[in-house]
């Protein structure tokens, strides 16, 4: 039988989730503990990333794991000719847990299908970032002291953003209602909607970045615009500044209205809301470190209350 590992933010329920929150909240408290001594973790970055991978590996090394893996495919024998399959099978031999970002959708199932270790869907094209959904939801917990009945505004690219679409799902356990803000080329997938419709979810569409959309919500969730997943780049120029969020826009927001990105941001947030005290992206991002802390020894059997 296959280890379980988290491929889709789908594979954990309503108590798991909150069971990676909690422990989450243990290593907020303290990052620093011996809890993966002797135990080796792999990151496999088929794509670039800040946030994730050093969010993840100082996850590790925070809790005296120790790390092997690449930042940048080209320095891997994939540029050789090798098989995603091999791949994960040669670092199955080497590592205890395998951490994983690829340009490819569903190349996580598939790894995590073929891995006899457990296996980390860091992202998968424009599928997928369940981590990020955790520490989305533990920041959303962390600001609002509640999960339930929110009123989320997702501004951007939510056709491409894999954090907005795994965000939907995470937060379906807790009765949200969205309001989905895209440019009609970008606009929120069908599935999506339909998965709303069947989970019995409010959701409403904007094609203007208007007052309305932002001054009864609880998050705000901005977005950049995906270049890399656009063919025809002439469609990018087109869209890629879309939407911006100035300071004064908030002027008239909820008082406990925060405004969260997955990052990196291009222009979309202006940086006149950097100083606001509702901006949270930078807290967000933080927050990962505790949350892939909880999610690795989740999944590596460790029990963290038993523990910390
Ligand atoms: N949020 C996020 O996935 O950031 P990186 O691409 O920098 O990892």
């Amino acid at each position: 039988m296959s280890p379980k590992s988290l491929v889709n933010i789908g594979d954990y329920n309503r108590e798991d989730i909150l069971r990676i929150l909690q422990a989450a909240s243990r290593f907020k408290e303290n990052p620093n503990r011996d809890l993966l001594q002797g135990r080796v973790c792999a990151t496999l970055f088929f794509e670039p990333s800040t946030r994730t991978r050093l969010s993840f590996e100082t996850a590790v090394n925070r809790l005296r794991g120790r790390i092997i893996g690449f930042s940048d495919a080209a320095t891997s024998s994939s540029t050789k000719g090798e098989s995603l399959k091999d791949t994960i099978m040669m670092v199955s031999n080497y590592a205890d847990l395998i951490i994983m970002r690829h340009h490819l959708e569903g190349s996580a199932r598939y790894a995590s299908e073929i891995s006899p270790v457990p296996m980390i869907n860091a992202g998968d094209g424009s599928n997928q970032h369940p981590t990020q959904t955790l520490l989305d939801l533990f920041t959303i917990f962390e600001t609002q002291e509640t999960l339930e009945n929110l009123s989320i505004t997702v501004v951007g690219d939510l056709k491409y953003g894999r954090a907005v679409h795994s965000l939907i799902q995470g937060l379906s356990h807790f009765n949200p209602s969205f309001h989905f803000v895209a440019p009609e080329e970008l606009a929120i997938p069908e599935k999506y909607k339909a998965f709303c419709d069947k989970n019995g979810i409010a959701f409403r569409e904007y094609t203007e970045f208007s007052p309305e959309a932002i001054n009864g919500s609880d998050i705000l969730y901005m977005t950049r615009v995906q270049k890399e997943r656009f063919t025809d780049l002439m469609e990018y120029e087109k869209v890629k500044n879309v939407y911006v969020l100035h300071n004064e826009m908030l002027s008239d927001s909820k008082k406990n209205l925060r405004v969260l990105h997955p990052l990196p941001r291009v222009k979309e947030i202006s940086q006149d809301v950097d100083d606001n005290p509702k901006a949270y992206y930078f807290q967000q991002a933080k927050n990962g470190m505790f949350v892939r802390q909880a999610v690795i020894c989740d999944l590596l059997g460790i029990d963290i209350q038993q523990t910390i």
